[in-house]
């Protein structure tokens, strides 16, 4: 419950506050999902429980977790897109993260990035 309210009162100022100015303060996590160790969203999650695990740019995957994701949030403003590769490089876009249903490459995850 005291994550919960913590999350929600972080979006409540990341949304209120001009967003470099939360940046060079806090380095704020802007998104959250939960990614999976098998596809359709089932086998282990390798996330820390509450907490946001997405920064801006690219957020190179090294865990197992690489399998299938699904959102948990991300703030009114932030874009998640999923990579092919661990450098977020045009070519190697997957998806565009646009709705809470699963998402799943075949291939590995290797990348997420956020745009704010
Ligand atoms: C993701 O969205 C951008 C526009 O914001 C678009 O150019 C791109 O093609 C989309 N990617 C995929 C894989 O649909």
């Amino acid at each position: 419950m005291y994550a919960l309210t913590l999350i929600v009162a972080a979006l409540g100022l990341a949304t209120a506050a001009p967003s470099h100015d939360f940046e060079v303060r806090q380095a704020p996590t802007v998104a959250s999902i939960d990614r999976y160790t098998a596809s359709g969203c089932t086998g282990t999650i390798c996330n820390k429980a509450g907490a946001g695990d997405l920064h801006v740019g690219c957020n190179v995957i090294t865990d197992q977790c690489q399998q299938s994701l699904k959102l948990n949030y991300k703030n009114a403003n932030c874009k998640v897109t999923i990579w092919r590769d661990n450098a977020c490089k045009d070519t190697n876009q997957f998806a565009n993260v646009t709705s809470f249903q699963c998402y799943e490459l075949g291939p590995p995850i290797k990348g997420i990035s956020v745009d704010c």
